[in-house]
């Protein structure tokens, strides 16, 4: 394996890894050509039993339809698995070990390897064998940003390119690159360069929001007549559904024209956080208990959890209220990456139709249970 050279600013005296874009990797010496099939060379190359195409460094045989998805417990990244599957790749997950082990991807027909982003010895055998890595991992709310958004993407990164990975899809934040104030965004932005300097094959995809999101924040406890918290900020989000973006993804995986592209996917309509509560209201047939907390008191608090260092973390995620205030539109015109892609927007959800299912669906279940409950009364 080569070995990749990372530069690091530290910062003197704190011992601690400091974010820099300036990183770099020596790109490794030998990376393979790997034949571009289109998809139905694929499946005539895969009829025939011919998928070992060629070796990688040391002869190990990569198929072009192995892939690599780091993240895949989460909201997208469990959609990419399973379209991934649909669509008839070999798909490996990179799972972090846990008590409850994520059952759900093998019985799907995945395969899972047990690695941590944060330990970077763990990262290399999850590699063998790999053609593409989609990586959607991110570390969860009550986790340090930098630990494994940048030290371990870094770290994924350079394994990535010194085992020869033909391609690795990245998912990135849209407008990161105008957000320096916000750690996350800052971080993403980083890791953009970072993958562009590596001189990987590689894809950028910036995302808005994920219509999946809102079930638990919005839709759930106004069902459950709990609060929601909403803001009196004007930013708006193009909310879009993780199915969609994974079925957007392969498409662009497949485009070779893409390499190195950077690509926004944004829903059909921008949304904000007071338009989708109505929206949920209307849909649920019953009224929000709303707790607006203004911009300001968010403001507030991050600057008073900046004090101490333990609650650092904390104020990394209220950065966002940073942005919140800036009347930001996290939304971008669709109508040109519709046209690279081939896709049709009339077949890209509305947050209006995803969410009524998903009511349609709930209130239904509900209406059963009761149904159901009546009748136990009876019988008891
Ligand atoms: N959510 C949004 O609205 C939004 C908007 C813009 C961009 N994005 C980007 O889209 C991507 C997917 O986001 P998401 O909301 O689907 O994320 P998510 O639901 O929070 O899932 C994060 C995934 O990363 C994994 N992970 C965290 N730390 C890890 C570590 N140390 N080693 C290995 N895996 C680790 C988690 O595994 P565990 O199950 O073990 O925790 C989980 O599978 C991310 O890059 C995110 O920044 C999201």
């Amino acid at each position: 394996m080569q070995m990749a050279l990372l530069k690091l600013s530290t910062t003197p005296g704190a011992g601690q890894v400091q974010l820099s874009w300036r990183c770099s990797v020596v790109a490794a010496a030998t990376t393979l050509p790997f034949p571009n099939y289109s998809r139905s060379q694929l499946g005539r190359r895969r009829r025939k039993g011919i998928m070992r195409v060629k070796c990688n460094v040391n002869g190990t045989p990569v198929r072009a339809t192995s892939i690599l998805v780091v993240g895949a417990t989460g909201t997208l990244g469990r959609q990419i698995v399973r379209r991934a599957l649909d669509e008839g790749y070999d798909v490996r997950c990179l799972v972090r070990p846990r008590p409850a082990p994520a059952d759900f991807l093998r019985d799907w027909g995945a395969t899972v390897v047990n690695a941590d982003l944060t330990k970077p010895d763990s990262i290399p055998a999850t590699l063998v064998g790999v053609h593409t890595v989609i990586d959607c991992a991110t570390g969860r709310p009550e986790e340090p940003i930098k630990t494994v958004d940048w030290e371990g993407k870094v770290a994924l990164i350079q394994c990535a390119k010194a085992m020869g990975i033909q391609k690795y899809i990245f998912y990135s934040i849209h407008n990161c690159d105008k957000h320096p104030e916000v750690p996350l965004m800052e971080i993403k932005y980083c890791t953009e360069k970072f993958l562009r300097d590596s001189s990987l094959n590689h894809i950028v995809i910036r995302l808005c929001g994920f219509m999946q999101g809102l079930i638990g924040q919005y839709a759930v406890p106004i069902l459950e007549e709990k609060s929601v918290w909403g803001t009196d900020a004007p930013t708006r989000i193009a909310y879009m559904d993780t199915q969609d973006i994974a079925r957007l993804t392969f498409i662009a995986l497949r485009n070779d024209k893409l390499n190195g592209q950077l690509l926004t996917f944004a829903g059909p309509r921008a949304w904000t956080t007071q338009e989708v509560i109505t929206l949920c209201e209307r849909l649920a047939g019953q009224d929000a208990n709303v707790t607006t907390v203004p911009v300001s008191i968010l403001r507030l608090t991050r600057q008073l959890t900046r004090f101490f260092e333990w609650t650092n973390d904390v104020a990394d995620r209220l950065a966002f209220s940073e942005v919140l205030t800036s009347d930001t539109v996290f939304s971008v015109p669709m109508a040109e990456t519709y046209n690279l892609l081939g896709v049709d927007s009339k077949d890209i959800v509305t947050l209006e139709k995803y969410l009524q299912d998903y009511f349609t669906n709930i209130l239904k279940k509900l209406k059963d249970l009761k149904a159901q409950s009546k009748q136990t009364d009876i019988y008891f």
